[in-house]
């Protein structure tokens, strides 16, 4: 990407933003997450603050990126630049902004590979493998078949590194290449084509006995349900879903050009993401309570997608190659998302460290393997670490799960408290409000107003407290 050119239109923006929004945080993270913390009432609670967290924020990221054409270090130090004492500080939020990212495209690797060997797992076994009656033995015990197959595979010590490292490998063609645009004609492509598919496989769902009884889990919200981990995890989920408080969206703020629609952008890409993360809740939920009923809903984890998807395409004929088609598409999802991760990684080490673009893509994926390969073995010959085993409510978390929880409800809190400390106390919420709205009407000025100034800031704090353990 060509930092003087700027998006040469609107819609390249939004296609180019959204198709690194979407990845696997709409089709692994969220339906996960849904299904544990209660279904309903998380989805509400998500909803509420993509309304409200996520839109002041992707809009505010998007303005800082805009006003300086730079990315999130260069944005902030800039601001900042000549501010004393606390405010000359807040310039170390470009920092924490850049360094999730980094934390992130390891284990986004890890998933990554996991579907890639679910491209193949749907090709060669036969798909009545994982009918949801058949049983087979993880460590001894029967249980569903395709948990065990799940369980088999992640647990094995060498078949998800081979993934993995295949995964990163052609991400890392693609990016050192340059070949990103032609990955990108083909997403235009295939990103419709999997929307359509998950619609499909949505509808199908409906037909399914006791599907009802999913629908319900998944729509109405359960008060009882709710707890101070639906909104952290909700809004972990938040930032990894829209990008935000990881410096993405200032980095393609910075390629818009000035008489682009920021606000009419900005709700493109708010609608799509969390519209595609709602449909695939809605294919993968009602499931899991068709098949398991609400217990296997709510002990549900890292592989849900993996576990039910199978189940599902083995209770229809021709279910084999529909498999095969959705994890392909899945794969690309994750591929686009990857690819911009890494992009944006190299776009900060090659900046910061004044070094050249081939050496920090071999940085980038130095750091890529060793904590990918160490996430891989959490589930093997390292399954005894368990970083967090200090902290009681964490104890139980492995490596990827910890990866996880410090860059989604840890660091993207604090990036997001300095971003909107910058918004409101070094640029100032009038001046950037003006950049935002241009010449225009911005029905929504009011929230994100009322969001930067008031709310964000003292709810983030309560959720980082409460993430680190030291509320409840
Ligand atoms: N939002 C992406 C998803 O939903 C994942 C992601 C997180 C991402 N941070 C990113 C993608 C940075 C591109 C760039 O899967």
């Amino acid at each position: 990407m060509q930092k003087k050119e700027g998006f040469t239109s609107k819609i390249g923006f939004v296609l180019a933003a959204a198709g690194s929004a979407v990845g696997l945080g709409n089709i692994w993270r969220f339906p996960y997450l849904t299904a544990k913390y209660g279904g309903g009432i998380f989805l509400l609670t998500y909803l509420v603050l993509v309304l409200t967290f996520g839109y002041a924020l992707l809009v505010a990221e998007n303005a800082i990126g805009r006003m300086t054409g730079k990315g999130p270090i260069g944005a902030f130090r800039e601001f900042c630049a000549g501010k004393k004492s606390f405010l000359g500080s807040v310039r170390i939020g470009g920092w924490i902004n850049s360094i999730v990212p980094m934390i992130i495209v390891p284990y986004y690797c890890v998933i990554g590979g996991w579907v890639t060997k679910y491209v193949f797992a749907m090709m060669c076994n036969p798909v009545a493998r994982f009918s949801k009656d058949a049983v087979e033995k993880f460590a001894g015990t029967e249980m569903a078949a395709s948990t065990a197959y799940f369980q088999n595979f992640v647990t094995s010590t060498w078949e998800p590194i081979g993934f993995f490292l295949l995964f990163m490998l052609i991400n890392v063609i693609v990016a050192a290449f340059g070949v990103e645009k032609g990955v990108e004609r083909f997403n235009k492509i295939l990103m419709p084509i999997l929307i359509l598919l998950i619609i499909a496989i949505c509808i199908y769902c409906g037909f399914l006995p006791n599907a009802g009884a999913g629908f319900r889990y998944y729509l109405m919200p359960d008060p009882a349900k709710f707890s101070y981990m639906t909104v952290v995890a909700a809004m972990g989920q938040l930032f990894f879903s829209l990008s935000i408080a990881m410096g993405i969206m200032i980095t393609y703020g910075a390629y818009m050009r000035k008489e682009d629609d920021l606000v009419s952008s900005v709700n493109q890409i708010e609608i799509f993401d969390t519209g595609v993360a709602f449909l695939a809740g809605l294919m993968i939920i009602p499931c899991v309570v068709a098949f398991g009923g609400e217990k296997a809903a709510e002990s549900a984890g890292v592989g849900l997608v993996f576990i039910t998807m199978p189940q599902v395409f083995a209770s229809f004929p021709g279910g084999q190659f529909v498999g095969v088609a959705f994890f392909i598409l899945v794969l690309f999802a994750a591929a686009t998302s990857a690819i911009s991760l890494l992009e944006t990684n190299v776009h900060t080490i090659c900046q910061e460290l004044k070094i050249s673009r081939a050496k920090a893509i071999f940085l980038n994926v130095m750091e890529i393997i060793v904590i990918g390969a160490v996430t891989v073995l959490g589930y093997s010959v390292l399954s005894f670490v368990k970083p967090l085993k200090f902290i009681p409510k964490y104890s139980g978390m492995d490596i990827l799960d910890t990866l996880d929880f410090i860059s989604n409800s840890v660091l993207m809190p604090i990036g997001a408290i300095f971003t909107t400390v910058l918004v409101v106390a070094v640029i100032g919420i009038e001046r950037i409000s003006r950049e935002i709205r241009g010449d225009k009407k911005w029905y929504r000025e009011w929230v994100f107003q009322f969001c930067m100034c008031v709310i964000v800031v003292p709810c983030l704090l309560v959720v980082l407290l409460n993430a680190t353990g030291l509320l409840g």
